[in-house]
């Protein structure tokens, strides 16, 4: 199955976490998810963070040591290489780990925020690439420093979410990759795609509920997948 990308002029390719899968980062509910083995109200909520910082730090630190082993795969290249060929692509994804950015790609929205940044209550947003992090604490504060990334129960920040909503609103073109499509506000934008007349594609080797709204659906890996879907021939 191709797709020819010169038919559409915008783009949005939104992905979870079976993006990251065939790198070797697990899935959250899959075989082998994250949420099978920790119970994120005791690693991935504020109160958790409020109860035990260290311990959410730590556990933080656990992802992030697993992340750098990790390369992005072939598909996440294909993505990287057709937005070099075509302005009107942009990636929109809830995964926290930085693959896209590893891969070359440049527009990429983060929903849920970015394990390679740490937030303080005070004094904002730093990076902070590496196993562990450099400093728990705010160095001007002292106050804890927390991922900047969504937990459960946390509020999105708007501002994504509104520039996630409007690429989703003005796509002719969306292509869902590797999500179980349970989480709002995430799980209505093929709805959102699709009210915008967008041709929608779901590659995910498992169906889920919003499968139904799919123009296509590609019941493989996306490692596999994506690399031989896109033709870049533009039309005539
Ligand atoms: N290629 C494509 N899809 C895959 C692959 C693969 N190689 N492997 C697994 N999948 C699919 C699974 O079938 C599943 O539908 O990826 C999906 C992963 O679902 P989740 O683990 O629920 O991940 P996601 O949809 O990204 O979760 C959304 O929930 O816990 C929160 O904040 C967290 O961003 C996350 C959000």
């Amino acid at each position: 199955m191709k797709v020819t990308t010169g038919d559409y002029r915008n783009i949005v390719i939104f992905t979870g976490a079976g993006m990251s899968a065939e790198s070797g980062v697990p899935t959250y509910r899959g075989r082998g998810g994250i949420w099978h083995q920790y119970n994120w109200e005791e690693y991935a909520c504020q109160d958790a963070f409020d109860r035990d910082p260290e311990k959410v730090l730590k556990f933080h630190e656990l992802r992030r040591k697993l992340i750098l082993s990790c390369q992005p795969h072939a598909g996440h290249s294909a993505i990287a290489e057709l937005e070099k060929h075509h302005p009107g692509v942009v990636v929109v994804t809830q995964n926290i780990d930085g693959m896209h950015q590893r891969s070359g790609s440049k527009r990429v929205i983060e929903l849920h925020g970015n394990i390679w940044r740490l937030r303080c209550p005070k004094h904002g947003v730093l990076e902070d690439i590496g196993e562990a992090y450099r400093r728990h604490r705010c160095e001007h504060c002292k106050s804890w420093l927390r991922p900047d990334v969504t937990w459960f129960g946390d509020m999105l920040n708007h501002d994504v979410v509104d520039e996630a909503t409007a690429v989703i609103g003005s796509s002719n073109l969306f292509i869902s990759v590797g999500t179980s499509g349970v989480v709002w506000p995430a799980a209505g934008y093929p709805q959102i795609a699709k009210n915008n007349g967008a041709y929608c594609i779901e590659i995910n080797p498992e169906p889920n509920e919003m499968s139904h709204l799919y123009d296509l659906t590609i019941r493989e890996p996306a490692g596999s997948a994506l690399p031989s879907l896109f033709s870049m021939a533009s039309t005539s």
